[in-house]
């Protein structure tokens, strides 16, 4: 552990995320269905605590007019994130190495101030000291109308969890253990207490789920969750509490499955919920019928209305690309806090058959030829579910693709080096998508010979894979011998050239 962190583990790098619920997009959508105005002109975007910057990195790409800023206090993180920001040659992006608690003290001035600010994973790991840091900082440093994104692990849900962490940490501070070897040996331990039904596991049934779902994480992610000296769930309605000195009020929530779930919790969730009249009360029973524990908030500070016709003026110009449509014969159902909903085939084929065709805006999505007219609430909610589902993205090319462009390259030729990379960008949907590392070590191959054939290519894959002491996954086996991976490489290269390559250049992940 540093000397520099607050009792903040910095033994391993943070993991290379990216997430979709801090994309201006993503948050202009919850703020309009909140009746709330987004920011416009020419915002600016600020990341508290951007761990290796690779997310910040793909939204400044994505939004080449518009200035970024990442802010974090371990140098190999802002090391690599300058690297990455570099080898694309962006020029709106800047990351600085700098602690929230001397920001708090004294924000500099020529860093100006933000209209989206994003704290992704952060606040629920802190002291509360550096908690209140980062709220003053908040404070300084958003403008009027600005959207503050904060994620947390939320109560009640983690209660059960807590001497998951509570101990692992124990045994690691106690026996001086690494922090991957403190994981491995806290789980072990775990599931022979467990096993033993002892008097506590017995009160937290819930603990032996948790424990399995733990075992099947990335190490790196677990160490950031569960190896912090500081690890503080909150109810919302503290949060809420927390970030006023800000002037920050509530607006909605981030993760999309749930944002209209008001209007489809079952009646008697309805009833219990309608017993309180304070929002922010009603938002914590919420979270007690769905056991919450992750939320995704959005905040406003002074988070002006927009008007009836206005709002609704700006969903309907909404524009919704097809990314993920799901395969006919499936059941199509959908995510929430409440479980898994059904959604109406007859109506989403049809959103789907429309979609199929192009991009569409909100407006012509209402014009479905469904069996009952459809209203703008129910097109909302289709396509919150949609969203969050990964079957549609929001349609914004950027004003000029060329820096998306050059960090997909940067991305390719990192991960055939070894980076380990899974997303790019849709230059021309202006969306961020998944991809595979064995598809970017393709496209890194085609940049060098761009007119290289499925031998080629295959042969150049399993040249990097035995350099990188990787290996391929066929149906389950594991292969790591040059024999044995060529005919699957010469598959997947075929797989690549007649299916993927063509769909990137269509969504504009290379040209
Ligand atoms: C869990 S990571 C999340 C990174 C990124 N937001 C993401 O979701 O991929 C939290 C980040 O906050 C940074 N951090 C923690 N305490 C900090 C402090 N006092 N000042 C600045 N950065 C801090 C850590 O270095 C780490 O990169």
């Amino acid at each position: 552990m540093s000397t520099w962190s607050s009792g903040y583990n910095t033994d391993l790098g943070y993991t290379f995320g990216y997430y979709r619920e801090i994309s201006p997009a993503w948050l202009d959508f919850v703020a309009l269905s909140k009746s709330v105005t987004p920011p416009s002109g020419d915002w600016r975007y600020l990341e508290l605590g951007c761990g290796q910057g690779y997310g910040l990195t793909l939204l400044a790409a994505l939004n080449p007019d518009h200035e970024f800023l990442g802010i974090d206090f371990n140098p190999v993180h802002i090391n690599h994130a300058r690297g990455l920001a570099n080898a694309a040659g962006l020029t709106n992006i800047r990351f600085e190495e700098a602690d929230f608690v001397a920001l708090a003290e004294q924000w500099p001035a020529d860093w100006g101030q933000f209209d989206y600010l994003t704290a992704h994973g952060i606040y629920s790991w802190l002291q509360p000291t550096v908690c209140e840091a980062i709220v003053q900082l908040m404070n300084h440093a958003s403008r009027a109308g600005a959207l503050v994104y904060l994620s947390y692990n939320a109560l009640p849900a983690w209660f059960s969890s807590h001497p998951i962490q509570h101990l692992m940490r124990l045994w690691q501070t106690t026996e001086s253990l690494e922090s991957v070897k403190a994981i491995e040996t806290g789980i072990q331990r775990l599931e022979k207490l467990t096993e033993a039904q002892t008097g506590m596991t017995k009160m937290l049934p819930g603990m032996k789920a948790m424990l399995e779902k733990v075992a099947k994480h990335d190490r790196a992610y677990l160490v950031q969750e569960y190896l912090h000296d500081n690890w503080h769930p909150r109810w919302f309605d503290q949060v809420v509490e927390e970030l006023k000195p800000a002037k920050l009020t509530y607006v909605g929530t981030a993760s999309m499955g749930d944002l209209f779930l008001r209007s489809f919790m079952p009646q008697k969730f309805k009833d219990i919920v309608q017993d309180y009249t304070d929002p922010i009360v009603q938002e914590v029973m919420i979270d007690t019928l769905t056991n919450q524990s992750f939320r995704r908030d959005v905040f406003g500070r002074g988070a002006a209305p927009m008007w009836t016709i206005q709002r609704q003026q700006a969903l309907l110009q909404q524009s919704f690309v097809l990314l993920n449509r799901p395969p006919a014969e499936a059941e199509i159902k959908f995510k929430t806090s409440l479980g898994e909903l059904k959604g109406k085939a007859e109506i989403y084929t049809l959103f789907y058959d429309q979609l199929a065709a192009g991009p569409k805006t909100a407006e012509e999505l209402m014009k479905v030829p469904a069996s009952k007219p459809l209203g703008l609430g129910d097109i909302m909610q289709a396509l919150s579910f949609m969203l969050n589902e990964g079957q549609v993205g929001f349609y914004r090319p950027p004003s000029d693709r060329a820096p998306a462009l050059a960090l997909n390259r940067a991305i390719a030729i990192a991960t055939a080096n070894g980076a380990p990379y899974r997303f790019a960008i849709a230059s021309k949907l202006g969306y961020v998508l998944t991809v595979s590392d064995v598809d970017l070590m393709f496209l890194a191959a085609i940049f060098d010979h761009p007119q290289a054939a499925a031998p080629e290519l295959s042969q150049a894959l399993v040249e990097r894979l035995l350099a990188l002491g990787k290996g391929l996954t066929q149906q389950g086996k594991p292969l790591t011998q040059r024999e044995a991976l060529l005919p699957y490489a010469t598959e997947l290269a075929e797989a690549f050239l007649q299916k993927t390559l063509p769909k990137w250049r269509d969504y504009g992940i290379c040209e």
